[in-house]
């Protein structure tokens, strides 16, 4: 096959090079050269014929009414995690005993899912008991049954687990840790069209590529991982998910800046986002969707660390506030009621004021953003006339969370009240409500959720703008001064 002619485009400008420049002549921006193949239809054209991917025939191409489509609901695919369906999204479900609704959703055929997160972070392992979940032979009982193939196939379901950063034997060891007594396929190869070939061949329920970072096609000279590479893969698995069908997990990995690998390029070919993220020193994991074709974003799933793999936390709430400052009213502690997609999550926050001996006080949040913290200092000195202009001060989201949520404000600024007074808040006191720059307190969404989670959880006190119009009524509210 003739090897597909590629050039080096200007991402900036859009000049173009037959090799690898670094500064571009035209716009002089650096570094901003990605190699792409020139004749991509015909490459593709190529690729479908050798994998006989006739399927997706382009020549019938055709206009047609919205209205002519019929609505098809998404036959998804269960992980058997709930933690993970809810995160997938889909219309919930009756539990087994049909006395409760669970989170539904699950995996939608034929999209392609980037899992993101940073090195270590567990994304091998909670892929890994995926490919477990889902790989079911046909049972013993069902072969007689199962004599037509079409039956087979309904009884059976297969994952592809493609390796291209460990091999066999590693992901062995940890099959072994999670379950001993269940398997799936591996594929342990780079090359994104041989790839291609084996799932074509193979047509398994499930795929999962770890990682795209070690995918490249020989039709770029670029190394793997490069952005050019990237792309080319993602973009090749796209249309082989789409075509068969076949859902498809990519891993991939955050650089130091956190971005995904390349400017954002995988985030445009996907159809679902999902990043892994915790504190490494800390067993919890969180996983977060923030695209999501399919279903809401900002969706969370809780999971634990533990030695077996990934095990799903049901309750997440009530374990997020089973730390021993909760139990002593310790000062300088305050509990938020966040919401992630449509739940509502009660998290501590821990504040610490002390002294400082340095001419800029220190100001570290850790879980929560360092802009906004520093906002809600300068509120809480200037509208409270808090001494706070001599102090550092540190604030700590509890559990290894991050609350991206404004109406996480309140509990921030009393937790550093609180620290700063040496005055605890009662252990029963929950806190929602945005602080503005004037230091009045603005209503959040969702106001009857987060309540009643708390109320389900013990609290008795609920502070918010419907109690509370400002900042320092707030204050005086809970802590009497
Ligand atoms: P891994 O899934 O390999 O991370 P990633 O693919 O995101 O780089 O997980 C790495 C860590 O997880 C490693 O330090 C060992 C730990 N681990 C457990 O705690 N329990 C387990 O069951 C497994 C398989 C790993
Ligand atoms: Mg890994």
């Amino acid at each position: 096959m003739p090897k597909a002619i590629s050039s080096y485009i200007c991402q900036q400008c859009g000049y173009k090079s037959p090799q690898y420049l670094g500064k571009c002549p035209q716009c002089d921006s650096w570094n901003s050269f990605v190699e792409q193949i020139e004749s991509r239809v015909k490459n593709l054209e190529s690729r479908r014929k050798q994998s006989r991917l006739s399927t997706l025939a382009t020549s019938d191409s055709q206009i047609v009414n919205l209205s002519k489509i019929q609505k098809t609901d998404y036959k998804r695919i269960s992980t058997s995690m709930e933690e993970f369906d809810r995160v997938l999204g889909g219309p919930a479900r009756q539990s087994p005993d049909g006395s409760s609704r669970m989170a539904g959703g699950g995996i939608v055929p034929g999209s392609l899912i980037l899992v993101s997160g940073d090195p270590g972070i567990g994304k091998s392992t909670l892929l890994t008991q995926l490919a477990l979940n889902i790989n079911k032979p046909l049972a013993v009982s069902d072969s007689l049954l199962a004599a037509k193939s079409e039956q087979r196939k309904a009884n059976s379901s297969s994952v592809l687990y493609v390796a291209g950063e460990e091999s066999a034997q590693q992901i062995k060891i940890r099959v072994d840790r999670i379950n001993p007594k269940a398997s799936f396929s591996i594929l342990s190869d780079t090359d994104v069209d041989n790839i291609i070939e084996a799932i074509g061949a193979a047509k398994p329920t499930l795929v999962i590529v770890d990682s795209i970072q070690t995918l490249q096609t020989q039709d770029l000279e670029s190394i793997a991982g490069s952005v050019g590479q990237v792309r080319e893969c993602a973009h090749r698995l796209q249309l082989i998910a789409k075509s068969l069908q076949i859902p498809i997990f990519l891993v991939g990995h955050v650089t130091k800046e956190g971005n995904l690998a390349g400017p954002k390029t995988l985030e445009h070919v996907v159809d679902v986002v999902l990043s892994l993220e915790g504190d490494p020193q800390n067993q919890f994991r969180i996983l977060r969707s923030t695209k999501n074709r399919f279903g809401p974003t900002d969706e969370v799933g809780v999971f634990e660390m533990e030695e077996g793999g990934m095990i799903e936390v049901k309750n997440p709430s009530k374990l997020f506030l089973e730390s021993a400052s909760r139990r002593m009213e310790a000062p300088g502690s305050a509990v938020a009621a966040t919401m992630n997609g449509t739940r509502p999550l009660l998290v501590e926050i821990q504040a610490l004021v002390t002294k400082s001996f340095l001419p800029m006080p220190r100001r570290t949040g850790s879980g929560i953003d360092n802009n906004r913290l520093q906002l809600l200092v300068a509120v809480l000195q200037s509208r409270m006339k808090l001494p706070l202009f001599d102090k550092d001060i540190f604030v700590n989201v509890t559990g290894g969370l991050r609350v991206i949520e404004p109406a996480a404000d309140l509990a921030i600024c009393l937790a550093i009240a609180s620290s700063l007074n040496d005055a605890p808040i009662s252990s029963k006191t929950v806190l929602i409500g945005e602080v503005g720059l004037l230091g009045e307190l603005r209503p959040v969404r969702f106001l009857d959720k987060r309540t009643s989670e708390a109320k389900k959880l013990g609290f008795t006190k609920v502070i918010s703008s419907e109690n509370a119009k400002s900042l320092s009524e707030a204050v005086k509210l809970v802590l009497g001064k």
